[in-house]
């Protein structure tokens, strides 16, 4: 895609990423595909704001090129030094020897293991200005939304909000940059949610402590460094992004996700007797098999509802693994506080139960209930698997409080 020009003189450049199976080489995106969004702001002195992976690289700066001689760039900013934002940044100290990194404290000390950089860096200070002549850039440091030294670029006249990962998705760019462009944003909504869930979850609070300090700042436009620019409804993109981190200590919808894995098909025919209980309550239910979904797309499903039903097998004395794995990702993606309620079967001995207590205390999962039977169901034991699911749907739905 050509330089897009987002106000007078500020231009969109970036490079959409359909090649790249897995996003911080963990998260699929191969359907989804992801942008790289930076932006050049074409002034007495000139300023890029962020870069792009170290990908498509020739087409990222003829971009540039087409607006602005590449040695001739005064100032680039970078809000965040994770390398998909930076990865072309030594091939840009080679084309603008003389443009002045800026960045917060901890950039520069990342400069220089990242990249080995240390000359021609400036740090600057939370709330700092920038004049580069008709326009003026200010900094708003933002620590944890990503990492620790991310910080977010303000253009002061027309009002743009450069925020980097914050307020950003997956999901490559289809021929527009704009919400107002899209006939149906719930492509990019439901992308930008795993992304928050997938990357920012865990700095939930750092989210919120960012969006309420820059809640008294005009914006008009959101411009973050994936996905969409926010210029029609730029609050939709902040109020989505406030909701999902409040999920982290608040409360959650009353909802269920089914996490479930099944080797020979008795924990999946329970399986249906479950869900069949859940949705006859009329709790809105989702199920995921474990072994056959990635975990990437588990997590929006855990992050946003207040109930897991767990179905596995004991496997060797454990949790079925995918189920097992799933879980632990969850945890180390410090999901917390749902209630919880686990059906297996088990051949000889159990365990998986054990297992999953162990895996769900340190994020202070809740077990409600719990059902488990030997080898296949039999007809009885499916009658009470439903009885079992519809009961945990009540429970979510908090109909005995
Ligand atoms: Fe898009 Fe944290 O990098």
């Amino acid at each position: 895609m050509p330089a897009i020009e987002i106000k007078p003189d500020i231009y969109w450049i970036g490079v959409n990423d359909r090649t790249t199976d897995l996003f911080e080489g963990l998260w699929p995106i191969e359907q989804e595909g992801v942008s790289y969004n930076a932006y050049l702001i074409n002034d007495q002195k000139k300023a890029i704001v962020d870069l792009a992976k170290a990908f498509k690289t020739d087409e990222f700066f003829d971009q540039i090129a087409e607006i602005v001689d590449l040695s001739k760039i005064d100032y680039l900013v970078i809000n965040h030094m994770e390398p998909d934002h930076t990865g072309v940044l030594r091939t840009l100290r080679k084309l603008a020897p003389g443009a002045t990194i800026l960045g917060s404290a901890k950039t520069r000390e990342m400069l220089e293991s990242f990249y080995g950089v240390t000359a021609n860096v400036r740090v600057v200070e939370d709330g700092e200005m920038l004049s580069l002549g008709r326009r003026t850039l200010q900094f708003f440091s933002t620590p944890f939304v990503h990492w620790p030294e991310t910080m977010m670029t303000y253009e002061t006249t027309h009002r743009v909000l450069f925020s980097c990962d914050a307020f950003g998705g997956y999901g490559a760019l289809r021929g527009a940059i704009f919400d107002d462009e899209y006939a149906d944003l719930g492509f990019y909504q439901k992308e930008s949610l795993r992304y928050y869930v997938n990357i920012v979850a865990k700095f939930s609070k750092p989210v919120l402590r960012a969006i309420e300090k820059l809640a008294d700042v005009p914006v008009d436009i959101i411009a973050p460094s994936h996905g969409l620019i926010w210029r029609e409804r730029p609050q939709l993109i902040v109020e989505l992004y406030q909701k999902w981190a409040e999920y982290a200590t608040g409360e959650t919808e009353a909802e269920i996700t089914l996490i479930y894995g099944s080797m020979y098909g008795n924990t999946e025919a329970m399986m249906n007797a479950v869900a069949q209980g859940i949705s006859g309550v009329g709790v809105p239910l989702e199920i995921f098999d474990a072994a056959r979904t990635d975990v990437s797309y588990i997590l929006p499903s855990l992050w946003t509802r207040a109930g897991v039903m767990v179905g596995a097998p004991t496997y060797e004395g454990t949790l079925f693994p995918p189920v097992a794995q799933a879980l632990e990702m969850a945890a180390l993606k410090r999901v917390l506080n749902k209630k919880v309620a686990m059906f297996g079967s088990y051949g000889w001995s159990g365990g998986a139960l054990k297992h999953l207590k162990e895996i769900i205390e340190p994020v202070k999962w809740e077990l409600l209930d719990s059902f488990e039977f030997t080898g296949r169901p039999t007809e009885g034991d499916l009658e009470k698997g439903e009885e079992f699911g519809a009961r945990f749907a009540k429970m979510i739905r908090r109909d005995e409080g």
